[in-house]
């Protein structure tokens, strides 16, 4: 029988923890796919397979999750530099550039991932588009509470007149993935991020065309905004499951 979606975001994951070798500080991916990641890791190191891993959490989720599969936590600070990062994605182009932040973390994800000497990303074959945007759906901002509204205007002026831009401060109830977190759910409060900020979700009919690391700067050079969901370049492979087997994308 085809293998459901959720069996392609595991066989993905899989594949990705064959990379990891005693003795390593990985990075701990945020979502549904990092999920079989987490347990895996778990489960080789509890089996006596793997030894000496710590990992670096990419979210309070993943923190919880990774706890839960008995990885030993440790952070940034006591380990800048971390030998593999293993993490999904919401979207993958053909460069392998990223959009990341659906389910509401990315600043500590583009920190631990942009700190990793490998980035190991892992998708189901739905996530890959032909350009970032492309499916229609949020590439987030995370800016500061204070003022929110400023800096929300200040991206739309960015994008004025780009056909079928749109963008919206993102609330509890919208967090495109709060089901999936267990996050608060209301329809009147902004949604939240691990580090106290709220997300604007910027949308693009037609995906986003143009220079993406001007149009990056050019978004970070707003005050008020702290960090986005593109990631880019920062991908040394991604690791896509479809049903026809595993296809690995190099950067
Ligand atoms: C979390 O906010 C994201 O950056 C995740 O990496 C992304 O949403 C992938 O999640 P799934 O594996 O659940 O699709």
């Amino acid at each position: 029988a085809a293998l459901s979606q959720d069996e392609l975001k595991r066989v993905a994951a899989h594949r990705a923890v064959e990379l990891v070798e005693s003795g390593m500080v990985l990075g701990l991916g945020t979502g549904s796919t990092a999920a079989h990641a987490l347990d895996h890791i778990g489960d080789l190191i509890r089996r006596g397979e793997l030894r000496d891993i710590v990992g670096i959490p990419t979210s309070e989720w993943a923190a919880a999750r990774a706890a839960s599969a008995g990885i030993p936590l440790t952070d940034l600070n006591a380990h800048p530099v971390i030998d593999l990062s293993i993490d999904g994605a919401d979207e993958v182009d053909p460069a392998l550039n990223l959009v990341k932040g659906r389910g509401g973390s990315l600043l500590r994800e583009k920190m631990v991932e942009g700190a990793s000497r490998r980035f190991v990303v892992i998708v189901d074959k739905s996530k890959l588009v032909p350009r970032l945007g492309a499916s229609g759906l949020a590439v987030p901002v995370e800016v500061i509470p204070f003022g929110w509204a400023l800096t929300l205007r200040r991206l739309r002026s960015l994008f004025d007149g780009v056909p079928g831009f749109n963008l919206k401060l993102r609330t509890a109830a919208t967090n495109a993935k709060a089901s999936t977190f267990g996050e608060n759910w209301s329809d009147l409060e902004p949604f939240v991020t691990d580090n106290k900020n709220y997300i604007v979700d910027l949308f693009f009919e037609n995906g986003i065309h143009g220079d993406l690391n001007r149009i990056s700067d050019e978004i970070l050079r707003i005050t008020g905004v702290v960090e986005h969901g593109m990631f880019l370049g920062l991908a040394s492979s991604v690791i896509v499951a479809q049903k026809e087997g595993v296809a690995v994308m190099n950067k």
